[in-house]
Parts: C-alpha cells; structure tokens; sequence
C-alpha cells in the first residue's frame, strides 16, 4: 500500500480535530449580525484579551482581515509602507488597489522586517513633493522570509520610526512567533492599531481569522467585513473551533517549529550554500532558493511529499499537525537524493 501523502505545501491544509469536530457540533449559536452568536462571542472576547486589545472580530480569512485593516486605517490615495515581500503584497491578488485604492510603499524586507531608517527615508520623501505615508503594515512571523520573527528590539525602533503612522500587524502566523520566542502575542503586536491572525493555519481551523482593535475600529470594522460580503449569521460552529484552537493548538506549535528545523538543517547540508540561517530557524516555514524548483518538486513528489513555490527559484516546506517524526525522516531521506 503507498504510504500517505507528506503534505508541505501549507500549513493550510491542517484539517479540524476531533475536539474541534464535536465543539462544532454541539456550540451554542445565534445570529451574528444581531451581535446574538454566544460562541463568537467568546471568541473575540478571548482573542482580545490574548492580544491586548479591547475588541476582536471573526472574519472568514486572513486576506480579508488584512483588506479590512486597509479600508479601516486608511484613506483611497494614502501611502502604505510596507515590506516588499509581504502577504498583503505578493498574495492578495493586488485586492489593495481594488479595496482600499491605496498605494503601496514598498521597503525591502529581506531580513524579515523592513529597516527603521527606511521607514525614515519613506517619510521624508513627503518634503520632496511626495505623498506622505499614512500607515505601516508589517507581518509577524514574516512568512517569505522562512517564518522570522523580528526581535522585540527590531519592531520598537520600526514603530518608533513609523511614530504617527497608523500600525496594523498581519500576525497570520502570531502565536507560532510568541510560542517560538517565548514572548507574549500581546508584546508582539505592542503599539499596533489592529492585528489579524489566522485559526485556520498551524491551529487546525477548518476556516477563520481574527481582526483585532481599539472598540472604535472594531466597530467600523464590521461594518467593512459587511461591505465585503463577510458578516456572518450563527457563525458559531466556526468559533467553537476556534476556542478549541486557542485552549489546546498553541503549544504543540513547537513541535512544527522543531520539525521544520530539522528539515532545514537537511537542507542546509544538501545545498551548503542556499542553507537556511538556522539561527533564524524558529518557527514552521523552511524557504531557500533552488535553480530548478520544478525538477525539485518532481523528485518529491516521486517519494510522495508535496512542496511549493513562493517565487521563480524559491522553495518553501511547511510544518504542521500533519507532519510528524516519522514523516519528516522521510522527507530527509528524500532530501539527500534530490536534484
Ligand atoms: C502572512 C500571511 N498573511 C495573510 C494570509 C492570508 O490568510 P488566508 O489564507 O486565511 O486568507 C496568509 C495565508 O497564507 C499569510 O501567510
């Protein structure tokens, strides 16, 4: 019998607990849109109080969150700096320009955070017959740079530049950065207007994102997830996995970011000189260059494991609930015989 598909490609494709399946079933429910759904309630009640922020909302995804942030932080015509290889830019299908008509300043962040100066450098543009920038998104973990997680140190000097900015942190990855550092999700996103992050990731959710804010945007955030089709109606059975996510999916996160480290060290030693900085190594996303992905990718899937791109000559592995000690032996296996 072959054995199961090793799955790679995302974190994404982690599919609900048997917690989650039964929390599902039997959650009490109500109409949202009345403000009426007790199990949603709940749920953004204990996000905020996990973020540190008065009010939380559910949204059906990340992408919309972010979308949201935009269209609540922002006006059409408004600058938004952010780093250059960020969800919000490369992965939204340009929905910036469609939902927010805003436009995108965009300041290198190769190392996994754009650079204080270049905040600095953006804004003084606006001396210059610039538009000024009006907000700052920034991804924490910052998935195309192998899941990094800014320092504490990085993100206050990136605030402090961007002073009088409004601040929103795409955290699709955020409590995977806080169970990696050890620092809480509410420090992370310290100083931030709204943060989003994702359930329906490393935390299992069949479906499920979290925006987060002062009760002033929360309140007009809703009225934006209404404008783009998102309100829902006794979306509880959503929350209830959820709950389930946030009391029993967040540890166990280590395990994905102690697999994926292996796996980069495999990689590292395959390809000594694309190796990823296993210094960097922290959290569930491995992500090199590799001059022939596809050749790559058709190796791995010969031996039964499906990869990605995220760009022309880069590869990304994902760690999740799915990958275990057993699987990852064989993607090592696998790794030593690629081309
Ligand atoms: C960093 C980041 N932001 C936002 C998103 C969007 O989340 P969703 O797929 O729920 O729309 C993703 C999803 O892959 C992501 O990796």
């Amino acid at each position: 019998m072959p054995s199961a598909l090793i799955d790679l490609r995302s974190d994404t494709v982690t599919e609900p607990t048997e917690q989650m399946r039964e929390a599902i079933a039997t959650a009490p429910v109500g109409d949202d849109g009345y403000g009426e759904d007790p199990t949603v309630n709940e749920l953004e009640a204990t996000f905020a109080r996990l973020v540190g922020t008065e009010a939380a909302m559910l949204v059906p995804s990340g992408v919309m969150a972010n979308q949201i942030a935009l269209r609540t932080l922002t006006a059409p015509g408004d600058v938004v700096l952010v780093g250059e290889r960020q969800h919000v830019v490369l992965y939204e299908m340009g929905a910036a320009g469609i939902n927010a008509g805003v436009q995108l300043g965009l300041l290198e962040d190769g190392r996994g955070i754009v650079e204080a100066d270049d905040v600095v450098a953006a804004r003084a543009a606006a001396a210059h017959h610039q538009p000024a920038p009006t907000a700052l998104f920034l991804e924490v973990s910052h998935m195309a740079s192998g899941g990094t997680v800014p320092t504490i140190e990085a993100l206050a000097a990136v605030r402090a530049a961007g002073t009088g900015l409004r601040l929103h942190i795409d955290g699709a990855r955020l409590l995977n950065a806080s169970v990696a550092t050890g620092i809480e999700p509410s420090r992370l996103v310290e100083g931030a207007d709204s943060v989003m992050t994702c359930l329906s990731k490393g935390l299992c959710c069949p479906v499920g994102s979290m925006f987060a804010g002062s009760l002033e945007l929360v309140a007009q955030a809703r009225v934006e997830r209404k404008r783009l089709g998102g309100a829902m109606r006794q979306a509880g059975i959503i929350a209830a996995a959820g709950l389930v996510a946030l009391d029993t999916m967040v540890e166990r996160l280590a395990d994905d970011h102690r697999r994926a480290r292996t796996i980069a060290s495999a990689v590292g030693e395959r390809w000594p000189s694309v190796a990823p900085s296993l210094e960097a190594q922290i959290t569930n996303l491995v992500v090199f260059e590799h001059d022939d992905t596809a050749a790559l990718l058709d190796h791995l899937s010969r031996d039964g494991i499906a990869a990605g791109t995220l760009a022309p000559g880069i590869v990304r592995f994902v760690t999740h609930r799915g990958i275990d000690e057993h699987a990852v032996e064989r993607i090592i296996e696998s790794i030593r015989r690629a081309p």
